[in-house]
């Protein structure tokens, strides 16, 4: 399974990146805004900068909503840098758009996906990733992991090959449930990545080996 962390922050992905367990990066407007980075050229930097610090794809979210701004603006961003995902957002006009990166050898990871049927479109239309966001339908009382079990079975019926990218993951129990069901790829913020270090009796455990070491080397 592959980590990617779903951020626009430079520390938090060179401290993943440090802990040498990261595989990529997705980021989308709102994390960009967040990290307070505004205007096209500080934008489209940001990216080439978030490419420098990690290693492997770097999803850049196209902000068009038609056909042609959506390859505009695709085209430029894979043209930023070879590590560059076009991030396509699940419209009619994003469908026509994935095909089109597709037939152009342009990588693709189709966001906001939300059904199986979504899901099912973004892959006939050759996305590289697909981004169920699970965290989001939890916060709606509907069931995240089910839709990746779906999307799963779905794309191993007919050997697709868009790679599942679990997304909008909150909490650690998210990874190890979205690795149990066979996502290929998850993202989520650091702090999701680091909560899979911890259990009490590692702790409890380490503090005993080394105060008896401690009594038998003082
Ligand atoms: C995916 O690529 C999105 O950036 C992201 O996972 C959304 O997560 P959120 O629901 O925590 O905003």
């Amino acid at each position: 399974m592959k980590f990617f962390i779903d951020t626009a922050n430079l520390d938090q992905i060179r401290e993943a990146e440090e802990l040498g367990v990261l595989d990529g990066v997705t980021t989308n407007p709102s994390l960009m805004a967040k990290e307070g980075i505004t205007g096209k050229n500080n934008i489209l930097k940001h990216y080439v900068e978030i490419c420098n610090i990690a290693q492997g794809d770097v999803s850049a979210e196209v902000i068009g909503t038609t056909f042609d701004e959506m390859i505009k603006e695709g085209e430029e961003l894979a043209d930023l840098h070879e590590q560059i995902v076009v991030k396509v957002p699940m419209i009619r006009d994003g469908v026509k758009a994935l095909r089109y990166f597709s037939l152009n050898g342009i990588r693709t990871n189709c966001t906001l996906v939300f059904s199986p049927g979504q899901a099912l479109l973004a892959a006939k239309a050759g996305a590289t990733y697909v981004s169920p966001f699970i965290g989001r339908l939890d916060d709606i009382s509907s069931d995240g992991l089910r839709l990746i079990a779906e999307i799963r079975e779905i794309y191993d019926n007919y050997a697709f090959e868009t790679q599942i990218l679990a997304a909008s993951v909150r909490h650690a129990m998210h990874i190890i449930d979205c690795a149990r069901l066979g996502a290929d790829v998850m993202t989520g913020p650091l702090s999701s990545i680091e909560s899979l270090l911890k259990h009490p009796l590692t702790d409890s455990g380490l503090e005993k080996f080394l105060a008896d070491y401690r009594k038998g080397n003082a």
